[in-house]
């Protein structure tokens, strides 16, 4: 992918992860054009943020279509007016109907709060302490049809404390998060990381595992 690819950013919600890539670009450590920052929710705080950096916005909301696919058709023409080059999901709360991954196939990522292939779905902190698991994380990955299945890029990694709460999990994920995302998403905007034939690909080798930061 070229320098200062086009970057779509879809959310729903508070956009701390947004507000991640928006420092990164503003401080020139992220390479990446944030022209547009997508949500299906007109109270998105997240658009706030963006409408304070000076980015576009846009909005539709889902409960306005009948089914999936045509609120993904409308979605689809809406950002493809600004022609993106990478989609990157945060925090955007709907399921892509296979039409919209197809559409933009090896271009969108995701973050996941978990240690992926572990715990896809929801509620993965209370489930990695359910577990008792040691370690806990984050997980950037490209998007394919299945759910939180898609190719691994990178992962963050903490481990867990003896007695934290499931809320205490979350927010040190989140600050992992908010250093992992816009990393992984300038490898691939840069064109290091691509996604061919259904795998991840690192500077031309495949790549079956992602990268990893413990922090
Ligand atoms: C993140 O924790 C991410 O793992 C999940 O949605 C959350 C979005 O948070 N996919 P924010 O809106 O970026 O604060």
């Amino acid at each position: 992918m070229v320098s200062q690819c086009k970057t779509a950013i879809l959310i729903s919600g508070s956009g701390t992860n947004l507000q991640a890539f928006i420092d990164a670009v503003g401080n020139g450590s992220l390479d990446l054009d944030l022209t547009v920052v997508f949500s299906n929710n007109p109270n998105a705080y997240g658009l706030e943020r963006a409408e304070r950096a000076g980015i576009a916005t846009a909005c539709i909301q889902h409960s306005d279509f009948l089914d999936r696919e045509s609120f993904d058709c409308a979605v689809i023409t809406e950002l493809d007016r600004h022609q993106p080059d990478l989609l990157i999901l945060a925090g955007f709360m709907r399921i892509l109907s296979p039409t919209f991954v197809a559409h933009y196939s090896g271009k969108i990522l995701n973050i996941h709060p978990a240690l992926l292939p572990k715990y896809p779905g929801l509620n993965t902190h209370q489930r990695v302490l359910d577990a008792g698991d040691k370690w806990h994380g984050s997980t950037v990955h490209f998007v394919t049809e299945e759910l939180d299945r898609g190719p691994r890029i990178l992962q963050g990694r903490i481990t867990v404390g003896p007695s934290e709460t499931a809320d205490e999990l979350r927010d040190r994920v989140q600050t992992i998060e908010h250093h992992i995302y816009p990393l992984a998403a300038g490898w691939v905007g840069s064109g290091k990381v691509v996604f061919k034939n259904g795998q991840c690909w690192v500077d031309g080798e495949k790549s079956p595992e992602p990268s990893q930061v413990t922090l």
